[in-house]
């Protein structure tokens, strides 16, 4: 972009979505409303993509792996990623990704990897319970953040946008290119995590943070009924109709804000203090968060009854990339010296 006689330089900032599971409310508050937001900025020149080698290293189930990489992208296209303002796209169908993958793991420390988290964790665990320490520990799980380190320097991001316990994993990035660097040639940007505090971690139907592994979740494109269910099955507490209730240390409210404006928010509030029932509030919740959801649920369902139209738009995400890939492998492989004899 030419502003003045300034050019103006933008911000490459990526983000990878691992496809396993089944996005709820709380991966659509925490990560995607606020990454489909940032990609529609000027400034910014945005790369998603669906992380499905990584899902390799979660599931080994085939139909599930298939499945959940369809129902993902479906969901960020339904809540408005447009494929002409980011970069979106499918790990897999960048090869350059893999083969780069490689010529990092040759240049990673062993011992960075040791000390990532995830891997720690499971080794771990498998002390607690008195197994061998790689028991059911695959190279993939180990070599995690080579992979990820490939995501992010393929295209020279500035900037990566995680929750906290990824933030590791982004620093290994820049450890692995930092070395690259100085032993070959100076080709990777040195990428940087970006964690945001103000995006807000919502609520499960137990209180806790809304999460799979808590298994409290509220799915994002279930039917109208399983939303209804889904808000129904919130916990609250004993108090009656018309007993004030305390707005702070409710679920019910928490989500209601993390849908409604401020004079939305204003008004449960008040609600709350003159005592609304719990079923009354969690009415008004599930209408909520239904009228802001059905556009996208009947996107959605649209998208998944015809795939076709999302492979589409990944064959163009990925076709548009290739050469950018390819072109920053290939002074990869010169650096390292892959070449040509002639
Ligand atoms: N590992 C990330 C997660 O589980 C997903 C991911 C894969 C990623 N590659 C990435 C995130 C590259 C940021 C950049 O959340």
């Amino acid at each position: 972009m030419i502003n003045g006689d300034h050019v103006m330089e933008t911000t490459r900032v990526l983000t990878g979505i691992t496809t396993t599971g089944t996005p709820h409310l709380g991966n659509f508050v925490g990560a995607i409303r606020p990454a489909i937001a940032a990609s529609k900025r000027s400034d910014v020149d945005a790369y998603l993509f669906l992380a499905d080698y990584h899902a390799l290293i979660k599931c080994g189930d085939p139909a599930l792996v298939a499945q959940s990489s369809r129902e993902i992208a479906a969901t960020w296209l339904a809540l408005g990623l447009d494929p002409k303002q980011a970069n979106f796209y499918r790990q897999s169908d960048i090869p350059e990704i893999t083969e780069l993958c490689w010529i990092l793991t040759c240049n990673a420390a062993k011992g960075l990897m040791n000390r990532a988290h995830a891997y720690k964790a499971a080794v771990h665990a498998n002390e607690q319970a008195n197994e061998d320490p790689d028991f059911g520990i695959t190279m993939g799980l180990f070599s995690y953040p080579v992979l990820m380190a490939a995501d992010i320097l393929i295209f020279n991001a500035h900037e990566v946008p995680v929750g906290r316990d990824q933030i590791q994993h982004v620093e290994m990035a820049r450890d692995i290119a930092q070395r690259f660097n100085h032993n070959f040639a100076d080709i990777f940007t040195l990428p940087t995590a970006v964690v945001d505090d103000n995006v807000s971690v919502l609520q499960g139907l137990d209180g806790r943070k809304m999460s799979k592994s808590y298994n409290n979740t509220i799915p994002l494109f279930g039917s109208e009924k399983q939303l209804k269910k889904g808000i129904n099955k919130i916990k609250t507490n004993l108090l009656e109709p018309g007993e004030p209730k305390d707005p702070e240390d409710s679920t019910v409210f928490q989500i209601w804000c993390a849908f409604a404006d401020d004079n939305e928010r204003q008004v449960m509030q008040q609600a709350f203090i003159d005592g609304i029932a719990w079923g009354e509030a969690k009415k008004q919740l599930f209408e909520r968060v239904n009228d802001e959801l059905a556009p996208a649920r009947q996107r959605y369902d649209q998208l998944i009854a015809e795939p076709a139209d999302i492979e589409a738009i990944l064959q163009e995400g990925a076709q548009r990339l290739r050469p950018k890939s390819s072109e920053l492998l290939a002074r990869v492989r010169h650096a390292v010296g892959l070449r040509p004899y002639a």
